[in-house]
């Protein structure tokens, strides 16, 4: 009998880097998912096309077609529950969730930041950490809750920042930190050892005092 398989949604709006990985990751039975659609909010976002090379059913709900937030939302919600997802995976999607869309979906919601949060919220990251001086940058995988990039963070993934870093160059070798990253969080999911209790990111139904860092695993 084959094992049971969490069905995920995955909301993009770009490239899909982060997509191709999680898909390669259930095509190569590391992720015990099946993912039941990829929906763009953005028309012709380049990540649809590792879906459909993958067989995998694509939307788009384009939010400058709506009137509105809650309209946008509203449509967003629709498409999505159709597929009846037990995770919906944020994988560079770029628009701010309003309280209702995120309280439908709380706890069953993960988004990926390209930070150490709580440093570092919203754009613009790897140039802001250049800005600072920082030595290491990084990034986080959290639940998402109503405050923008303030749920509970999962885990976290470090690199050093060099010496003749430019943004671009520090984003892409992140990039490859951030796929192994959402692997390991979605994987912990999908085996139900990961939970959001009481507004707590719980592992094996431990509430998790701090992030857990993939360097150290
Ligand atoms: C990733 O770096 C992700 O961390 C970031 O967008 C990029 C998407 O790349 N997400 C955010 O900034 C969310 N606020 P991808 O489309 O190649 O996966």
């Amino acid at each position: 009998m084959s094992k049971p398989r969490t069905p995920v949604v995955v909301l993009i709006s770009g490239r899909g880097s982060n997509l191709q990985s999680i898909i390669e990751g259930m095509q190569q039975d590391e992720l015990a998912i099946d993912i039941k659609a990829v929906i763009s909010n953005r028309p012709g976002a380049a990540g649809l096309e590792h879906a459909r090379a993958a067989g995998i059913p694509t939307e788009t709900i384009d939010h400058s077609a709506f009137a509105s937030r809650e309209a946008f939302e509203q449509a967003l919600r629709q498409s999505i529950d159709q597929y009846q997802p037990q995770l919906l995976v944020l994988a560079g999607f770029m628009r701010i969730l309003g309280e209702e869309f995120v309280q439908h979906y709380l706890g069953r919601m993960l988004n990926i930041h390209p930070s150490l949060l709580p440093k570092y919220t919203g754009l613009n990251t790897h140039q802001r950490v250049l800005d600072n001086g920082d030595d290491v940058h990084g990034a986080s995988i959290h639940f998402v809750t109503t405050e923008l990039d303030g749920g509970p963070v999962v885990i976290q993934v470090q690199v050093p920042v060099l010496e003749n870093d430019d943004a671009e160059g520090l984003a892409n070798r992140l990039l490859q930190q951030e796929h192994r990253l959402y692997r390991q969080a979605i994987q912990w999911f999908a085996e139900k050892r990961l939970q959001l209790i009481n507004g707590q990111a719980c592992l094996d139904g431990e509430v998790m005092e701090k992030p857990l860092l993939l360097n150290d695993l």
